[in-house]
């Protein structure tokens, strides 16, 4: 279901020794970065299919579907509380192809509390994230103090090849 740690391919060993050292001990922010379709996705993938178990509190979220489902849930329910606390305890969050879409006001506020709740938790809880921003756009687009926690950990920018078959 989920890629294996060893079918991430084609990265420098320092990509791969951030990923190994992450996955040995998966705490605190680990940023990927880089252009599109090299393979950050993939590597998140692999990381969170290492920790995968049916029962476990992991989540792996793209963050089109994690505003979807907030939206959803807010029109639902009047209140995303719940669900806020089940992100901010999973042992492992993954927050994928963040800054894909630009966040409304709202949204942001949700994604700094998470941010900010999970720098608290770093020694505890590891979370993943990957985007093709580089500081100053994720700057712009989501704030320093949001910028300044997610980026706490490790960062990796790796600009490798675009693996998705170009047909046009
Ligand atoms: N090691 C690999 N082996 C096989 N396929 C791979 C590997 N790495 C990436 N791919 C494939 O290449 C394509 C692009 O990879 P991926 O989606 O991980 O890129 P990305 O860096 O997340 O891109 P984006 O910035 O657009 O989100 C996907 O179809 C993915 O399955
Ligand atoms: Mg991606």
């Amino acid at each position: 279901m989920y890629p294996k740690l060893r079918q991430i391919d084609d990265k420098p060993e320092a990509y791969m020794k951030h990923v190994n050292e992450f996955v040995a001990n998966p705490v605190g922010f680990f940023l990927i970065s880089g252009k599109n379709g090299n393979g950050k996705t993939f590597t998140a993938e692999a990381i969170y299919g290492r920790f995968y178990h049916p029962h476990s509190d992991n989540m792996f979220w793209n963050q089109a579907d994690l505003k979807m489902e907030w939206q959803r849930l807010y029109a639902r329910y009047g209140s995303t509380d719940y669900f806020f606390k089940e992100v901010v305890k999973a042992p492992l969050l993954v927050i994928d192809d963040l800054g894909t879409t630009r966040p409304t006001e709202s949204f942001m506020e949700f994604l700094y509390i998470i941010a900010d709740k999970r720098h608290k938790q770093k020694h505890t809880h590891g979370t993943v994230i990957t985007t093709n921003l580089n500081s100053q756009s994720m700057r712009e687009m989501f704030g320093d103090a949001f910028v300044s926690r997610v980026a706490s950990g490790r960062c990796l920018r790796h600009d490798g090849p675009d693996r998705r078959p170009m047909l046009f």
